[in-house]
């Protein structure tokens, strides 16, 4: 059974074109031992990836990527586990530069991740009121009664 992650982060510094190839052409020749396939985009200092494979070898991998100090952030958007099909079956990780692509069919996928990158900074901010409010009731709670 094969088992698909995706997720979006953020670079934790600048990333030269350079080090983004690096990356993705390390991360390749890895994946091609581990029989990982997917895609890695970047656009704007945002990552976006795609891991598929066996089990195991994703959830070891992600947790390994997570980890890893050349980005931050990182926010799950998908895990699909029990998969039969590979969507990316002959790329041991595709990478996409969006930043650099003039293909102009590319750039609906530039808005999309743009949006998602939004919708995710104002759930953040939900989420850190309603921590905030959680808190206040629960303490007002623990007041004593007059
Ligand atoms: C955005 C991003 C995507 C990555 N994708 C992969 C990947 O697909 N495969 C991989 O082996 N490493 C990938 N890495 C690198 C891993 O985090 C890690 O450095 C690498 O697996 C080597 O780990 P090790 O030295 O502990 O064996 C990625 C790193 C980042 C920041």
């Amino acid at each position: 059974m094969l088992k698909r992650i995706s997720y979006i982060s953020k670079f934790s510094r600048p990333l030269t074109r350079d080090e983004v190839n690096q990356l993705a052409a390390d991360a390749e020749e890895r994946n091609r031992s581990l029989g990982i396939t997917g895609m890695l985009m970047s656009s704007g200092g945002i990552f976006y990836q795609m891991l598929e494979g066996p089990i195991e070898a994703v959830d070891s991998l992600f947790q390994k990527i997570a980890a890893d100090q050349r980005h931050t952030d990182v926010l799950v958007l998908s895990v699909q586990e029990e998969i039969e099909d590979r969507l990316f079956p002959s790329w041991a990780m595709k990478k996409v530069n969006l930043d650099e692509e003039a293909l102009s069919r590319l750039e609906p996928v530039k808005a999309l991740l743009e949006a998602i990158v939004v919708q995710r900074e104002s759930m953040q901010r939900l989420m850190r009121v309603l921590s905030r409010s959680v808190w206040q009731e629960l303490m007002d709670d623990n007041q004593p009664r007059s």
